[in-house]
């Protein structure tokens, strides 16, 4: 077929291969062309994995082929922003793993570049694509819940509980060299943002959808439950590293809601550990993500005069094309994920869920907690136009 998108990804680790690449495939609009690592062995192996014809090391190989629609940057964080910045110069749709950009400005400014130029973006919200979350907005927009009065919402499991897991998970045969060791300053309000920022963000998305609302205020507090930990596969001792492993946050939303999110994995419970409740004045939804005896996720309902939860059905139409029972939950959500971008960008029009702008919104949301940590406060959203990350 000629006329699907052609897509390169940038990265071929973990996430990509659980997660993108299953997505690619399994979407009758994309052909995964191009697959870039600066480790071509790992690039090698996905690419056979993934039938996938061409491979290269070099991002400039990718960026300069006028043939490539869609670049998926599926990187580790730093890298985010350089190359999202690049690949929508280069013109290309790009998805982008979360966080784009530390400082909610630069996602902002990264949105821009992009409706300037035409292009689509997409970031890696990955849970607002469960089809039971898709559903649950659905029913939101046909008026199930009324109007909007209570979200809270968690992002949790144990995936760091145990001290000896290193908090950097890569398998490294020589020590990193060349990466700033995060978590080295031991004050409170030193603390590095990590759990909030990359696990607690898809589900601030999902509240977000779910009040309907901009926040007004909020207060929150970074926690370090498990302070000593090892720092890579490498290291046999246990280090002091200050990141946050635990937060929750409160806040209040321009429409009178009220809005609450804990995040954390040192909480004892399987992947992903989502769940996103809300109450409004005609009925209250509750989903959840959890991996539970083959169960990836359930969708409860009740109404005012019907007060006990039943499950609700979720149709088909909100499964991706591929979607097989029994798969894994990051390939059937991400593949929803994927394909919904497939549509946006073959179908033209305005629609861009999940993009760049509302991704610079839930990165205002987190930079603001930093804040309200380390100054101890109540912070007021929008954010002033300074720097909140630091
Ligand atoms: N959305 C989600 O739910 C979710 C879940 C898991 C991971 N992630 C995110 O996915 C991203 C990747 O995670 P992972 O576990 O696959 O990491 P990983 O370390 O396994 O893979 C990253 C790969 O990128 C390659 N790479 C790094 N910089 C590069 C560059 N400039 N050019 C080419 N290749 C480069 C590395 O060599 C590595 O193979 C992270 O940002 C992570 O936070 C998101």
């Amino acid at each position: 077929m000629t006329d699907k998108l052609r897509v390169a990804v940038i990265g071929a680790g973990r996430w990509a291969a659980s997660a993108h690449l299953p997505g690619f495939v399994g979407s009758p609009l994309s052909d995964v062309v191009m697959i870039c690592d600066v480790d071509r062995e790992l690039a090698e192996a996905r690419a056979r994995e993934f039938d996938i014809p061409e491979v290269v090391t070099d991002v400039e190989k990718v960026l300069s082929r006028r043939d490539i629609d869609v670049v998926d940057v599926v990187t580790r964080g730093e890298s985010h922003e350089p190359l999202t910045f690049a690949a929508l110069e280069a013109g290309k749709h790009v998805l982008c793993e979360k966080p784009v950009c530390h400082d909610y400005r630069d996602v902002w400014r990264a949105h821009e570049l992009a409706f300037s130029k035409g292009l689509k973006t997409k970031v890696g919200l990955t849970f607002r694509y469960a089809p039971a979350v898709q559903y649950m907005f659905h029913l939101i927009r046909e008026g199930y819940i009324g109007d909007p009065y209570v979200f809270n919402g968690y992002e949790q499991n144990s995936q760091w509980l145990d001290p000896y897991v290193p908090i950097d998970k890569r398998i490294h045969k020589v020590k990193p060299v060349g990466e700033e060791p995060f978590g080295t300053d031991l004050s409170r309000e030193g603390i590095h943002l990590l759990s909030l920022e990359i696990y607690g963000s898809p589900t601030i998305d999902i509240g977000l959808e779910l009040v309907g609302s901009e926040l007004t205020q909020l207060v929150g507090v970074l926690g370090n439950m498990v302070p000593y930990r090892r720092r890579t596969n490498l290291d046999i001792e246990l280090e002091r590293i200050n990141v946050d492993d635990t937060d929750m946050f409160i806040a209040e939303c321009a429409n009178g809601a009220l809005y609450s999110m804990q995040s954390s994995y040192a909480t004892v419970g399987n992947y992903p550990g989502i769940e996103a409740n809300v109450y409004g004045s005609k009925g209250g939804l509750k989903v959840r993500l959890v991996e539970e005896f083959g169960v990836i996720q359930t969708l409860h309902g009740a109404k005012p005069d019907a007060v006990e939860y039943v499950p609700l059905e979720v149709p088909d139409q909100f499964f991706p094309p591929a979607y097989e029972p029994g798969q894994r939950w990051d390939t059937v959500f991400y593949s929803n994920l994927v394909h919904d971008f497939m549509r946006e960008i073959v179908e033209g029009g305005e629609t861009n869920q999940g993009n760049f702008a509302q991704s610079a919104r839930v990165q205002e949301i987190v930079n603001a907690v930093g804040l309200s940590h380390r100054e101890h406060r109540w912070v007021n959203l929008p954010l002033e136009n300074k720097d909140q990350t630091k």
